[in-house]
């Protein structure tokens, strides 16, 4: 399985990462953010976003479950990103409520989920997994490893 790791030591490098890991994204890409809370999946998220020129200040969707952004590739192509947090989800039939599975079957947008356990079997195939790591000891460093999970199903 392809992996790779990064370690950051700030929330600007944290951004970095994840906008460079953008470029390997595609249409319909599902993508499962893990990490604690406070790990830095959201500054992840943000990092993505500036990689598709997203206007929108890039806020958590803890409260409001699922954020919606548009943007473009350097290459000018058209991207929507959902950016869906499910930390306050505790039961999976309030999936169906916020539109979870419309959602995750928009085959041209690219997704984001953060605590997709909580989906359960709800959670559809993904194809990248991206792991922020707390460190113990270092209380600005994270290890990020994102994971390629499975190519597209066309
Ligand atoms: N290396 C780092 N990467 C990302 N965030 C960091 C880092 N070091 C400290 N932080 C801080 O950790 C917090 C991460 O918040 P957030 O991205 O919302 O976490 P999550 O979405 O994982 O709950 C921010 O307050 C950020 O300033
Ligand atoms: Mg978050």
């Amino acid at each position: 399985m392809e992996s790779e790791s990064y370690l950051s030591y700030s929330e600007e490098d944290t951004r970095t990462i994840g906008k460079s890991f953008a470029e390997k994204l595609s249409h319909g890409d599902i993508i499962t953010l893990l990490g604690d809370l406070g790990a830095g999946k959201t500054e992840f998220v943000r990092g993505i976003c500036s990689y598709f020129s997203v206007n929108e200040i890039v806020s958590s969707p803890t409260f409001t479950i699922m954020n919606q952004y548009f943007g473009n590739s350097p290459n000018g192509e058209e991207f929507t990103i959902y950016h869906i947090d499910l930390y306050r989800i505790n039961d999976p039939k309030e999936l169906e409520e916020i539109g979870f599975s419309e959602c995750m079957a928009d085959s041209k947008a690219i997704k984001f989920v953060e605590w997709p356990e909580k989906a359960d079997t709800f959670m559809p195939p993904i194809h990248w997994q991206v792991d922020v790591g707390v460190d113990e000891e270092h209380e600005l460093q994270r290890t990020i490893t994102m994971m390629f999970k499975g190519e597209i199903q066309a």
